[in-house]
């Protein structure tokens, strides 16, 4: 039977939004799961839409409190009040843009949020490139590699330093791509980009994991978000044999495996209905 608080179906706002913006929901949707995260509390970049929502998603409904970051206020909010709160969590929209900040993330750039009380982070903010190299502008490949690549360097950078002296167990999960390791025409600056946050995550996975920092990433395929322009969809899906995109939904029970299992460091998962093989 559904409770009065479900019905009501709660949403508050903290404070009208104002740079660097963060903003708290609670609400009361109801769900069937687990909660085996419950009590973790999550950083999504690139949560506001598509995989990273997907993820934020799929941790809410396991008891987690997320916080969502993108480059829209507006996005990030309308993501967050779609998050399941039967936890009663308490999730946060923040105005960030990955690209513009090459130092440690302060409370100061997360809306006054401290990034020690973040249990696992996720790295999703990305954007794609269909253009071949010789067309490819200077300005443009300086901002698919400082969101791809740097953004989550300095996303891990500030993390690790954050979780330096915390005792319990905490993780990251970077989104790297196929095209990391296949190649596709114009895409050579995602795909450095791409294999950069691979290399990131190996290396760091030694770096991190005897601070019990796991360290993992997901490979994924073609999934239908709004990255996935048609032509691109036509281009690829004859080699994907499963003969169909991937689902966001797909991407985040990979993204709960890597958290769940603790055995799991540096390892990068592939999800893409075998076109990696073909
Ligand atoms: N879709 C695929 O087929 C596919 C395949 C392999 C890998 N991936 C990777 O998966 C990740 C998510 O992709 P997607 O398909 O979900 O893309 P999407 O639907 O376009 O979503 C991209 C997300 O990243 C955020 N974002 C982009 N630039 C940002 C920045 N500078 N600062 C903060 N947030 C930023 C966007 O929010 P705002 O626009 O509000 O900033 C949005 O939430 C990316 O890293 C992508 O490279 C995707």
């Amino acid at each position: 039977m559904r409770t009065f608080r479900s019905l009501l179906s709660v949403i508050k706002i903290s404070r009208t939004l104002t740079a660097p913006q963060i903003t708290n929901y609670q609400g009361s949707r109801k769900c069937m799961s687990s909660m085996s995260l419950r009590g973790q509390r999550c950083l999504i970049t690139g949560g506001s839409r598509g995989i990273g929502f997907a993820i934020a998603s799929k941790f809410a409904s396991e008891g987690a409190t997320c916080v969502i970051v993108g480059r829209s206020a507006e996005t990030a909010e309308s993501a967050c009040k779609q998050l399941d709160t039967q936890a009663g969590q308490v999730h946060s929209a923040v105005q960030f843009d990955v690209s513009s900040c090459q130092r440690v993330w302060t409370p100061d750039d997360l809306g006054g949020m401290s990034l020690q009380s973040i249990d696992i982070l996720v790295n999703a903010a990305g954007i794609s490139q269909q253009k071949l190299l010789c067309f490819t502008s200077p300005d443009e490949i300086d901002k698919i590699i400082f969101t791809n690549l740097l953004g989550t360097i300095y996303a891990c950078r500030s993390f690790s330093r954050a979780m330096m002296g915390k005792k319990t167990d905490s993780c990251i999960i970077n989104i790297s791509s196929v095209l990391a390791s296949r190649a596709a025409r114009g895409s050579s600056i995602y795909a450095a980009s791409k294999a950069g946050v691979e290399g990131l995550t190996a290396a760091l996975a030694t770096e991190l994991g005897p601070r019990n920092v796991r360290v993992n990433a997901i490979r994924p395929g073609l999934i239908d978000t709004d990255m996935v322009s048609a032509v691109q969809r036509d281009g690829f899906l004859p080699q994907v044999p499963l003969a169909r995109l991937g689902t966001p939904s797909e991407v985040a029970d990979t993204a709960l495996f890597l958290v769940q299992n603790k055995f799991c460091n540096g390892t990068i998962l592939s999800i893409d209905g075998g076109f990696s093989t073909s």
